[in-house]
């Protein structure tokens, strides 16, 4: 087993990663537990896993009970927290009830959410499902719900007391969900780790096929890689908006598309082939960089390509990003393959040549 920890100035808490994590003693993760659980899932995941978890906790003889969710991005929402905290009210949670976040980054946004607003705080318990929720969006406390105006703008930090990344999870996970995920994998490297880069274009292949000790490797690694990110910024105020390379262009393309139609994964792969093309425009990185990205995307099965879109609409998506900053956007750009820095005096023509291929009236 992999054990990490994130440390921010209020929190300190441990990521276990492993196969089969659930089988390991109790008594690992006894301290993490209330008095009472109330296991927040959806209708996909439940069928598969719940029984599993609620036999789990109730080792730690703590009163366990459930709220199950519609499954997708479109109920992350207000109305479906409202029905969280239905929940939990009629559950008679009060503030030693530990939420449990039993899914992908939906579940893990909304229940984060919940339990960061319910009774003003309460401590939850991320087990990611999915890849992506695994090696992001569980570790460093960003919880949130959408608006019909824009992804993720409702929300809190609120860090969890422990992530319990269990890895054979990924075994039910529709190929194109492992994909999204590996777009995250991948975006790590870029950021911030060249020979992770290399080790990935060595490994994609045994990636792909779920090999245990590759994937367990790859995960450790990003997760790594973020809690240190977020031990050092957890608010955001610097190195930590560097993990949003790709992502002001990808809630363009998830807002313009309808969310849910194309994923998260999908739209952050795209975004980071443009902020290559942004790159290469501003003259950090060379047409061969970008084609090595492409390429591993494409190994990734990730499409590297945006839908064409109107430029009003990128720029209109884009004004209600929340990385805009005084006024202007904000890009993370890479000056090299494995090093990203923040930039936010992109000119609007330089935005319409990054996207020129791609724009329609
Ligand atoms: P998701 O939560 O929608 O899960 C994808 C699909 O897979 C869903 O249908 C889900 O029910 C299903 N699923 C989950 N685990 C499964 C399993 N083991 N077997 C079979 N099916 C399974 O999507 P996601 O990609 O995990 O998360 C995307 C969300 O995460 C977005 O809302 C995005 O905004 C958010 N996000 C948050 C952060 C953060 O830091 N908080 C970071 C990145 C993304
Ligand atoms: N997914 C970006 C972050 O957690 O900051």
């Amino acid at each position: 087993m992999y054990t990490l920890t994130v440390t921010t100035p209020s929190h300190q808490y441990p990521i276990f990663i492993d196969t089969d994590l659930i089988q390991h003693p109790a008594k690992t993760f006894a301290s993490f537990v209330g008095k009472k659980v109330v296991i927040i899932s959806n209708d996909t995941i439940a069928p598969l896993y719940l029984s599993c978890w609620q036999n789990f906790f109730k080792q730690f003889n703590c009163e366990v009970s459930n709220i199950i969710l519609p499954d997708g991005e479109k109920y992350k929402n207000g109305q479906t927290l409202n029905l969280i905290y239905d929940g939990l009210m009629q559950n008679r949670a009060d503030r030693q009830t530990t939420l449990i976040a039993l899914g992908g980054g939906v579940i893990g946004d909304m229940a984060g959410f919940a339990a960061a607003t319910y009774q003003r705080g309460v401590p939850f318990i991320q087990i990611p499902t999915t890849l992506l929720s695994q090696v992001d969006s569980s570790v460093g406390g960003k919880t949130a719900i959408n608006h019909p105006l824009g992804k993720n703008m409702i929300g809190a930090f609120y860090q969890p007391q422990a992530v319990l990344i269990d890895l054979n999870t990924l075994s039910t996970l529709p190929q194109r969900e492992f994909s999204a995920g590996m777009a995250e994998v991948i975006k790590y490297a870029l950021l911030g780790d060249i020979e992770y880069l290399s080790w990935l274009e060595k490994n994609i292949e045994h990636l792909m096929v779920l090999d245990q000790a590759t994937l367990a490797y790859a995960v450790h690694h990003c997760c790594r890689m973020k809690a240190d990110i977020v031990s050092i910024d957890e608010k955001e105020n610097g190195i930590r908006a560097l993990l949003n390379l790709g992502h002001t262009f990808a809630h363009a393309i998830e807002a313009e598309m309808g969310y849910g139609n194309w994923l998260h994964g999908e739209a952050v792969a795209v975004g980071m082939v443009l902020a290559c093309h942004l790159s290469e425009i501003i003259g950090y990185l060379t047409p061969d960089d970008t084609e090595r990205v492409v390429n591993l995307l494409k190994k990734a099965k990730l499409p590297t390509t945006p839908p064409m879109m109107p430029f009003d609409a990128w720029l209109n998506h884009m004004s209600h990003d929340k990385k805009i900053h005084d006024g202007k956007l904000r890009f993370v750009i890479l000056e090299k393959l494995g090093q990203a820095k923040l930039i936010d005096n992109i000119s609007s023509d330089m935005l319409k040549e990054t996207l020129a291929p791609f724009l329609v009236c």
